[in-house]
């Protein structure tokens, strides 16, 4: 990953070397911090991040659970965002929003503790590398997914990503991509990283709320994709054994986008990558990356805002 220019930080653009923190941050002793995860894609148009408001409305549904306390309306942090973009001068990037308890004294509570802001371009482009086209090799964890009375998996927090973590350096070691994670009652759940969605005879399936799963914002637009596309969709819990008998399986998430899932425990999924997911990552690539009139809604064009002058600095 090569750095960029700058980061944005408790409301200035700062030089990347500079975007430092204090070792005593509370979000580093005890996960208090919530992040987002978006993707500025290179569009006819110019640079455009793909549902920033959607992302948005997430981080601080997050905060809102958590009582954490971001400082900013969120128009002044779209605007921050694609203003990042434009002092990066870069087409496309990954954009890490995260908020966190900053430098405190030692102790739990988060209550009266100074929140802190920054959103992180990075220079990242496919999560699954060259597999990302022609498919990863999963396996189910014996790590089951974190459950709603735990930590909420529907807040992108911090805490959530050392479940993920220990998941997937278990199937990294036992030589797989990915795993996947089953929720606490054994219904199929989610990656470390992304949702899950399967074919059985010719109907889209992917698991519900209620098992664990992120409220992915590619998981919703595949799911309105599908639609569009006459493919029929349901949410459903699915079990283990459907996804090793499973047509077709793919993983999706901002950094997976639409990654094909060659085999699951060794099992091979039938025809891979079969026609509906080649057709469904056609499709998202033609959304996001702005070649479908009909999902230019979703796209906030970086250039289209009025710029802000150079020297403001604290939005
Ligand atoms: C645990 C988890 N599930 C699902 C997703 C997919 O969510 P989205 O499509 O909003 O990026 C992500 C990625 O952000 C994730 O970390």
């Amino acid at each position: 990953m090569k750095p960029l220019k700058k980061i944005w930080m408790n409301g200035r653009f700062v030089n990347w070397k500079d975007a430092k923190i204090h070792v005593l941050t509370h979000g580093l002793h005890y996960a208090t911090a919530i992040f987002e995860g978006m993707r500025c894609y290179d569009t006819p148009e110019g640079p455009a991040i793909f549902r920033m408001k959607d992302h948005y409305k997430r981080f601080y549904q997050g905060a809102k659970s958590y009582q954490f306390e971001i400082n900013y309306p969120m128009d002044d942090l779209m605007r921050a965002t694609r203003e990042l973009i434009r002092r990066n001068g870069v087409k496309s990037c990954y954009i890490r929003p995260i908020l966190y308890v900053g430098y405190s004294e030692i102790g739990i509570s988060t209550e009266g503790k100074p929140f802190e802001l920054s959103i992180i371009p990075i220079d990242f482009s496919k999560y699954f590398g060259k597999k990302a086209e022609s498919g990863i090799k999963c396996m189910v964890s014996s790590w089951r997914r974190i459950s709603t009375n735990i930590l909420s998996p529907h807040v992108k927090a911090s805490a959530n990503y050392l479940n993920s973590a220990l998941a997937k350096r278990e199937a990294v070691n036992a030589g797989y991509d990915e795993a996947i994670m089953l929720s606490h009652d054994g219904h199929v759940s989610e990656g470390t990283g992304e949702n899950i969605f399967v074919l059985r005879d010719g109907e889209l399936v992917t698991p519900p709320l209620h098992d664990g799963v992120l409220k992915g914002i590619t998981r919703q637009t595949i799911m309105e994709l599908a639609r569009e596309m006459d493919i029929p969709i349901s949410e459903r819990s699915i079990l283990r054994d459907e996804i090793y008998t499973a047509d077709e399986m793919f993983l999706c998430g901002t950094a997976a986008e639409v990654t094909p899932v060659l085999s699951v425990d060794r099992r091979e999924i039938g025809a891979n990558p079969g026609p509906v997911t080649k057709a469904i990552r056609e499709a998202f690539f033609d959304v996001v990356q702005g070649r479908d009139e009909r999902y230019i809604k979703w796209l906030d064009y970086v250039n289209a805002k009025p710029r802000l002058s150079d020297d403001t600095e604290c939005l």
